[in-house]
């Protein structure tokens, strides 16, 4: 969508005139009209571990939702402020497991005589409560670049691990990427008494996944890709492993969303691309690529924007970095020091990973 250009301007100005001080991350599922004033672009992984290179910038303004302005808080200096320009762009997902929720699913897996097996593996797409969690019960996060070499790290310290909160990239990743079987998956629904498992169902399982899903990604169906195979002969199909597991088990390619930007820069010209992930990343992607002669279009049309991604537009930008410029600091994302602590276990145990 082409900007306002007086809100450009403005853009422009708040940052020069903010210089060093601050520092604009930007996920690949923003707005282009957002994305334009980013310092760096990223996934959720590559974003994390960018905030945490940049001690010198005293607000780091995220372009993205809750989650990640909190991951980038954890994992930056105290003295560093970090500021997300809308605080109504959470994260359906992440809202899927609460506190209170996994706190009583760890007591159901006590009851079942199996905690002591059991290693929390938490997507990144999770409040700090949740990584704060993990940290404590000796667990680790990941991104959906990584889940697989953190699954095999969690399998090196326990016999089971309870995956949250997205079930498509748990079992995704086990059976795809770690020739799990479906068999040895069950979901954990937190709306049921007992996650509405028996226990011997809990203690034949590998992997105990929460019920969480994106909405987004969530929605695209075998039917798309069926069709969309129809429609374009030879379309390889890529997805993100956020889609459900029917989708991925029918695609070509399966993949985080640095994953799918480097597929599309090596694929050949003359190649046609389906993709299933966010609108605002495919429609960048499509329009870059057009001169290469790569086609690439929408896995399936009737899917829509990420409604909270889209929360941050040019107008919040630009409020936030004007307010900021003139020494206010507007929508801090501050995560408890307590929190913050154990949370910070689980990210550096991530970010260890081999
Ligand atoms: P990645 O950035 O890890 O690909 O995750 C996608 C996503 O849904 C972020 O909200
Ligand atoms: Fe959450 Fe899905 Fe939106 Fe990512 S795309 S922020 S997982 S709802």
């Amino acid at each position: 969508s082409p900007s306002d250009p007086d809100l450009v301007e403005r853009a422009r100005a708040a940052k020069a005139k903010l210089g060093d001080k601050v520092f604009v991350l930007g996920h690949h599922y923003q707005r282009d009209e957002v994305i334009q004033f980013a310092d760096v672009t990223g996934d959720s992984f590559k974003l994390a571990r960018d905030a945490a290179a940049r001690p010198q910038a005293e607000y780091i303004v995220f372009c993205g939702v809750h989650f990640m302005a909190e991951s980038a808080d954890i994992l930056t200096g105290d003295d560093q402020k970090v500021v997300l320009p809308d605080l109504a762009a959470g994260c359906s997902m992440a809202d899927m497991a609460t506190a209170e929720q996994v706190a009583e699913c760890w007591d159901v897996l006590t009851e079942a005589g199996i905690a002591e097996q059991v290693v929390p593996v938490s997507y990144m797409n999770s409040s700090a409560d949740i990584k704060a969690f993990t940290g404590k019960h000796g667990g680790t996060i990941c991104t959906s670049s990584n889940a697989q070499r953190a699954l095999d790290w969690a399998f090196q310290q326990g016999e089971k691990v309870l995956f949250l909160p997205d079930q498509h990239l748990g079992r995704n990743t086990a059976v795809r990427d770690m020739g799990m079987s479906l068999e040895d998956c069950v979901v954990y629904n937190p709306h049921r008494p007992n996650g509405g498992l028996t226990a011997e169902e809990l203690r034949a399982a590998k992997m105990i996944l929460w019920r969480g899903h994106c909405s987004v990604h969530g929605r695209f169906s075998l039917d798309s890709v069926n069709e969309v195979r129809e429609r374009i002969p030879g379309v390889n199909v890529l997805v993100h492993p956020e889609c459900r597991h029917e989708v991925v088990a029918a695609a070509d390619y399966v993949g985080s969303t640095e994953y799918i930007i480097k597929t599309l820069e090596a694929a050949p010209a003359g190649s046609k691309w389906a993709i299933g992930t966010e609108l605002n990343l495919v429609r960048r992607l499509a329009n870059r690529f057009a001169s290469e002669d790569k086609e690439i279009v929408f896995l399936d049309r009737t899917v829509c924007f990420c409604s909270t991604m889209n929360r941050i537009d040019l107008p919040h930008l630009v409020w936030a970095l004007e307010s900021l410029a003139e020494g206010t600091l507007v929508n801090r994302i501050e995560v408890d020091k307590e929190t913050e602590a154990f949370a910070k276990l689980a990210l550096e145990r991530m970010l260890a990973l081999p």
